[in-house]
Order: C-alpha cells, then sequence, then structure tokens
C-alpha cells in the first residue's frame, strides 16, 4: 500500500526526537551547559531524514523501530555534531542552523567545540548499548559509521570542502560523496545492519548505490537552495557558498541543468532499491526531497 511519505516522514522524527531526548537526559552529567548546548543543536529541529532511512532500511528487511532508532538516533546525533563544527567560524561561519542562532552563536565556540566531539562519542556509546539488536550487529554498526563519518567519509570530504581543490565536475561529485553521501549511506547500511548481522553482499551494494547517488542528488538540492531558498523557511542563511567563493553544482552548470541532473541521479537511486519489498518508503524519500524548500 502506498504511504503518504510526509507523515511517515513526521511519524519516525517523533519517535526520533523521543528516542534522542531520552538519550540526552542530562541527568548525572558534570557540567549542565554542555548538555544543554548538545540538546540546542540535537533536539527540536532538522528533517531527521537519516533517521528516517535508517527506521525503513531496518523495517523493508524484517527489522523494526526498536531495533533502528538507537541507531537512527546515533547518526542524527554525528549529523548534529557535523552541523555545529560546519557553522564555525573556523569552517563555514555561519550564524544560522535550523532558524535559530548556531550552537557557537548562542553558547560560545568552545562549547560548540565540546558539544560536538561529545555528540560524535557518545553516538557510539548510544550504538553499543543497543540490546535490541546482535553483538555482531552492533559491530558492523560501529564499522560503518565510524569509516563513513571519519577522514575517508564525511571529515574527509568537510576537508576537501575547505581546500579549495575542486576542479572538475567529477571532484564535486566525489566531495559531495563524502561530506553529505557517506553519511547518508551509513544511515541505510544502519538500518540493514540491525536486522542482518551476515550481510549479502549484492544487498550492501544496492544500498551503496542508492545512497551515493541520493547523496550527491541532495547536496545539488541544498547547494541550489543556497541560491534560491527563501531565507524566511530554510533556517540557514542563503549566499553562504557564493561569499565563501564555493564551488558548487551551479559554477559547473546552469539551474535548469543542475536540476535535470539531480532528478536523473533520483532516478537511478531509486532503480537501486524500488525491486525490494517494501521500499516504498525510501523511493518516495528520494522523490519528496527534489521538492523540499529547506
Ligand atoms: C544539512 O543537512 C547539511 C547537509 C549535508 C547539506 P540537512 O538538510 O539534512 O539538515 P537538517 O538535519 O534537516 O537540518
Ligand atoms: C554540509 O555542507 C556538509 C556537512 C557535513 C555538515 P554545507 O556546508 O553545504 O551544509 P549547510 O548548507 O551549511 O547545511
Ligand atoms: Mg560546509
Ligand atoms: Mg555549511
Ligand atoms: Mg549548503
Amino acid at each position: 500500500m502506498a504511504i503518504d511519505i510526509s507523515i511517515r516522514l513526521r511519524e519516525y522524527a517523533e519517535l526520533t526526537e523521543k528516542a534522542l531526548d531520552g538519550f540526552l537526559s542530562g541527568q548525572n552529567v558534570p557540567d549542565k551547559t554542555l548538555v544543554e548546548a548538545m540538546r540546542y543543536s540535537t533536539l527540536g529541529g532538522g528533517k531527521r531524514i537519516r533517521a528516517f532511512l535508517t527506521v525503513c532500511f531496518s523495517k523493508m528487511f524484517g527489522g523494526s523501530v526498536e531495533k533502528a532508532i538507537p541507531s537512527a538516533c546515533a547518526v542524527e546525533m554525528i549529523h548534529a555534531y557535523s552541523l555545529i563544527h560546519d557553522d564555525l567560524p573556523a569552517m563555514d561561519d555561519s550564524p544560522l542552523r535550523r532558524g535559530k542562532p548556531s550552537c557557537h552563536v548562542q553558547f560560545g565556540e568552545a562549547t560548540a567545540l565540546l558539544a560536538g566531539d561529545a555528540l560524535l562519542t557518545y553516538a557510539f556509546d548510544v550504538l553499543a548499548s543497543n540490546k535490541a539488536i546482535s553483538d555482531k550487529s552492533v559491530r558492523l554498526s560501529v564499522g560503518v559509521l565510524s569509516q563513513l563519518a571519519a577522514h575517508r567519509g564525511m571529515c574527509g570530504g568537510q576537508a576537501i570542502d575547505l581546500s579549495d581543490s575542486v576542479n572538475t565536475e567529477n571532484d564535486l561529485f566525489e566531495l559531495y560523496y563524502l561530506k553529505t553521501g557517506a553519511l547518508i549511506e551509513a544511515s541505510c547500511l544502519l538500518g540493514y545492519y540491525s536486522v542482518c548481522d551476515d550481510p549479502n553482499p549484492s544487498v550492501v551494494e544496492n544500498i551503496k548505490k542508492y545512497a551515493r547517488l541520493l547523496g550527491i542528488a541532495f547536496q545539488i538540492h541544498d547547494d541550489i537552495l543556497d541560491v534560491t531558498g527563501d531565507p524566511d523557511v530554510i533556517g540557514k542563511p542563503v549566499g553562504n557558498d557564493e561569499k565563501a567563493d564555493k564551488k558548487t553544482i551551479l559554477y559547473f552548470r546552469d539551474l535548469k541543468s543542475a536540476e535535470k541532473l539531480e532528478y536523473d541521479l533520483t532516478v537511478s537511486a531509486i532503480d537501486a532499491v524500488t525491486d525490494y519489498a517494501d521500499s516504498d518508503g525510501p523511493c518516495q524519500l528520494a522523490v519528496w526531497l527534489m521538492s523540499r524548500k529547506k
């Protein structure tokens, strides 16, 4: 049966929010301000598409919200940390995130750094403490999330983003895959690993294909929104990429051709998983993302 994607997104976002609120309860902590900063940047905002993907890919292979939600929270914590650090003056120097002052504006740079550090580290405690999945699933999950978040994944992409070393469109696709696609890939694989601790290589390949194509399409849309977005809706500044002289897709193509590329990548992403039963969540999400305004 077809699902209404916005209803399902909201449903999983609420489940994720509730679980994150519990994980970040702030009980028995030595410094309340640090937890306040972690909560400020993790709760009460964000589309939660990474959590959505984790839950969907778990359910697609016989899993459940219960099995998947700690992994979904772990990836959202890592995503939140990446945004806190991305907004710092030493990186994108962005004062606004999810419609609120960025973490460093609200709490100061030192606390923002520590909030990011703590979210990154704590995410692995949340993953490792999941009693609803097998020990081998935990091991696979810790491995894939750490690899895809670190220097060969998201951090590697952020480093290229800052280094001004993009010369060709293919360089840009590599950067997009690393800085954005890698955590999307981790989100999807975490869902699969929450149910399966003896992964089928062809399933893994198809999930990776979906996630990589979707990740590039997602970042194309993000870069387009940086130019065309409505400042009252997007919740972060527009024009930041141009101000920082970033080479985005609009350096290589005009708007129409960039949108066509986003569409083609989305269609190919859907193709990679559409034959699996219950794949309508990831497929409809991919379509929905092309029309997002933030
Ligand atoms: C923003 O990600 C950062 C990018 C990778 C482009 P999202 O657009 O998913 O941000 P939230 O979580 O919805 O705020
Ligand atoms: C974000 O890329 C990549 C991250 C890993 C955080 P951007 O710098 O384009 O993300 P926004 O536009 O600030 O959300
Ligand atoms: Mg950035
Ligand atoms: Mg940024
Ligand atoms: Mg951006």
